[in-house]
């Protein structure tokens, strides 16, 4: 399937948001203004995050994105172009200010996220065409949904027809049309996200999540992932083969901000080299729980040699 992708490029078309990250003692209710225990600026943002994450996975990679002419923007490319990525392909829109999340964290852990898409919504079909002008049966294109749908649509369309490998991470969950479906080669959910596209109600008795990566293979007609927290992985190959990866055991999770991130572009990065889906997905889910250890989403995710330590 990867055959010709062996020493391919990843190309991770998404989001870049910067988060800005308040600890409270309690979610504040509404009309109540609470002081913050502490304030901290990161790089976040599914796609930037999965940039970032294939790169650390030993990927050539290359990210689409756009970005206000903001200092926002500038500290997001600096912190891509710091894990190594190449940032040729993220454009800049000076009417809009660079993506941004504020993430309130309560002492209990639960959280309340605000996100303005600012750039983030600006990423037009037209752009995302433009970007991937040069790909190849040699690229693994990598999207996930917090970009506009019809920029989704487009990446996934142009993939296909260049003859690119499609990964399509459909987080946060968007119905998507069939005919941008047809061109993924692989489909990455978590639980919610596979209940969602499988139209099963929240809340409502539903699948055994063994039977979940079934399904939607049946329903997209590609291998698929869906990944269960602490519970590891279960993986559907495009030969109708079914893995359960289970996950790498941690003593403490600490933070399990863009454990998904990291396993989608550890995933990429490993398929990229050649990998069958079961190997990558290994690799994935001991990145994912070394990032789930330490705070932070990028800042979390560890160097492939860490990885590969694990594994050896
Ligand atoms: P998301 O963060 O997108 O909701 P998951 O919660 O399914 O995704 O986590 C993605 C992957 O991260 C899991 O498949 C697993 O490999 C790893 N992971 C997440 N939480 C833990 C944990 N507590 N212990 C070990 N691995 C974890
Ligand atoms: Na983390």
């Amino acid at each position: 399937m990867l055959s010709s992708a062996r020493n391919g490029q990843v190309l991770v078309i998404g989001s870049a948001n910067e988060d800005h990250v308040l600890t409270v003692d309690a979610l504040p209710v509404p009309g109540a203004t609470v002081l913050a225990g502490s304030s901290t600026l990161t790089a976040g943002g599914k796609g930037a995050n999965q940039a970032v994450a294939a790169a650390r996975g030993g990927a050539d990679t290359a990210f689409v994105a756009a970005l206000g002419a903001d200092d926002r923007g500038a500290r997001l490319r600096a912190a891509l172009e710091g894990a190594g990525v190449d940032t040729r392909l993220v454009g800049r829109r000076p009417g809009a200010p660079t993506g941004l999340a504020v993430v309130t964290v309560a002492a209990s852990g639960e959280n309340a996220i605000v996100v303005a898409a600012g750039a983030n919504a600006e990423l037009d079909a037209d752009a995302v065409e433009a970007a991937l002008a040069d790909a190849t049966p040699a690229h693994l294109v990598v999207v996930q949904c917090e970009i506009p749908v019809p920029a989704v649509c487009r990446a996934l369309e142009v993939a296909g027809r260049r003859g690119a490998f499609a990964i399509l991470n459909l987080a946060p969950f968007v119905a998507l049309p069939e005919r941008a479906l047809r061109a993924v080669g692989l489909l990455v959910v978590n639980e919610s996200e596979a209940r969602a596209a499988l139209g099963e109600r929240p809340g409502a008795a539903g699948r055994a999540v063994d039977d979940l990566a079934p399904a939607l293979a049946a329903r997209f007609g590609c291998a698929v992932v869906v990944t269960l927290g602490a519970r590891g992985a279960r993986c559907r190959t495009r030969e109708g083969r079914d893995v359960t990866v289970p996950a790498h055991p941690v003593p403490d999770a600490v933070d399990t901000t863009g454990a998904g991130d990291a396993f989608v572009g550890f995933l990429a990065a490993a398929l990229a080299r050649g990998a069958d889906l079961a190997d990558a997905a290994r690799t994935a889910s001991v990145a994912a729980a070394l990032s789930v250890q330490r705070p932070g989403a990028q800042a979390s995710f560890p160097a492939l040699a860490e990885v590969d330590a694990v594994l050896a």
